[in-house]
This record gives C-alpha cells, sequence and structure tokens, in this order.
C-alpha cells in the first residue's frame, strides 16, 4: 500500500458497517486507520482484523487506565493479533505493565500525555496540578518514554517541545488535534492544521471528523494530503 502512512484517519463511526463504507470511498488514497473506543463497542475489532488482514496499518486507541496486573493481562491478549499501534494512559505504572504485556509483539504501546480535548480549566476541574499545560505534558512525556513507552499522543502545539526532550530521540510523536484550515475545530482545544503538526515534528497525524464527518471524505482527503506533499 503506497499511501502516505503519516495519515492516521480516525474511524470514530458507531460501527464496523459505518467504518467499512468510509474504508470504500477512501480507497487506495489512505492506509493507516485508528479504531478508537467509540467504534470498538461496535465491533471495531472485528474490523481491526479485517483492515489487518488487508494490509492495512492498524492503530487501536483502547487508551487503557487500571491497575499495573490488569493493563498487563489486557495488553498481553491484544498484542497476539499484532496490531501497529496501541494506547494506554501515559503514567509510568501503565506504561511500564503495557510494556511488559506487549511481550514481544510488534505492538507499539504509545502513552497519551493529555488529551487535546482538553484544557485548563477542565485540568482544574480534574484537580490536576497546576501549571502550564504544555509544561505537564512534556513532563508526562518525559517519564512515558522513561517507562518505556515507544512514542506519546500529544496536540501538534506540544509537538516541538516533545521532539526537543533528548528522550525522544528515536520515539513516536502522534498528533490528533489537528484541523485543516477552514474545518470545524469541534471539541478540540489545542489544535494546528496537517502541516504544522508534521513540521513542529509529528511523525503521525490522526485526523477524524474532518474527513469522516465531511460531504466529500475522498476530496476532504486528498487536500490534507495535497498539503502534506511537500514537508
Ligand atoms: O475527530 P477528530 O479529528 O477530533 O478525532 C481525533 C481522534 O483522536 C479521536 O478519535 C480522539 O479519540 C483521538 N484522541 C484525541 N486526543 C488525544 C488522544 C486521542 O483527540 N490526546
Amino acid at each position: 500500500m503506497n499511501a502516505d502512512d503519516r495519515l492516521i484517519v480516525a474511524l470514530d463511526v458507531p460501527n464496523l458497517l459505518d467504518g467499512g463504507k468510509i474504508i470504500d470511498i477512501l480507497g487506495d488514497s489512505v492506509s493507516f486507520y485508528k479504531i478508537g473506543l467509540g467504534m470498538l463497542t461496535g465491533g471495531g475489532l472485528a474490523l481491526a482484523n479485517e483492515l489487518k488482514d488487508n494490509g492495512y496499518k492498524v492503530f487501536l486507541d483502547m487508551k487503557f487506565f487500571d491497575i499495573g496486573a490488569t493493563v498487563e493481562k489486557a495488553v498481553l491478549g491484544i498484542s497476539q493479533y499484532n496490531f501497529d499501534f496501541l494506547t494506554v494512559h501515559g503514567d509510568p505504572h501503565v506504561v511500564r505493565a503495557a510494556v511488559k504485556g506487549r511481550g514481544d509483539s510488534s505492538t507499539k504501546i504509545l502513552a497519551v500525555t493529555i488529551l487535546t480535548s482538553l484544557d485548563r480549566n477542565d485540568l482544574d476541574e480534574s484537580l490536576i496540578k497546576s501549571g502550564r499545560i504544555t509544561d505537564l505534558v512534556t513532563e508526562r512525556a518525559k517519564n512515558a518514554f522513561k517507562a518505556g513507552a515507544d512514542g506519546v499522543i500529544a496536540s501538534p502545539q506540544e509537538a516541538a517541545l516533545i521532539r526537543a526532550l533528548p528522550e525522544s530521540q528515536g520515539k513516536l510523536i502522534i498528533t490528533p488535534g489537528v484541523r485543516p484550515d477552514g474545518s470545524k475545530v469541534g471539541d478540540q482545544k489545542r489544535i494546528t492544521t496537517p502541516s504544522e503538526a508534521i513540521k513542529n515534528g509529528a511523525d503521525h497525524i490522526v485526523i477524524g471528523r474532518p474527513i469522516w464527518a465531511s460531504k466529500d471524505p475522498l476530496s476532504a482527503t486528498k487536500e490534507i494530503l495535497n498539503e502534506l506533499k511537500n514537508i
């Protein structure tokens, strides 16, 4: 599959039938899909396996968070399918357990730093320690790398700071919170355009609603790929 796999399309549609329709529409222009919690409860795991069998790359966005022993078991179970990326929350005990559970599987463990839909008010409400969000994200990224994460999920606004960390050498930075110029922001709060995200150091960008909720998902995708062409 020759598509630019820096673009990962988030299939946040309700079920595998709707997901299949988007995949058919996008055809050869996309080779990497993200299946997250919304879709997982609507048959997403079956679709993830089907995608893998058909040569696509698959990012399973499970955002695991639990006691270490449980995370380890959950990751051990899912790792037998050799999906490309799997997310857990970036708390070091969770990352360590996930890396242990992953064992020899090729699945890369990605740590969520701070959701791109949250701002400082949200963090205050959740009693997260004070400080600038960018500093907290950078600190969480550093700790996740030290705990063995293969990469982190962060806002494209924070990608450059993370890329500058010595601990990020050889690690992946994946950024949701990406909005092509003129598209609806939705609940995302810490966003950039696709090209800015890559210039800031992202290895992959995750884009959902601007593609699957578009009247013309294929044109929306092609515009994004065009924007990335010379970067
Ligand atoms: O539709 P949109 O482009 O906002 O989709 C972004 C995707 O990335 C969603 O599936 C969301 O769950 C996911 N995500 C995120 N922020 C994170 C981690 C994952 O928006 N920190």
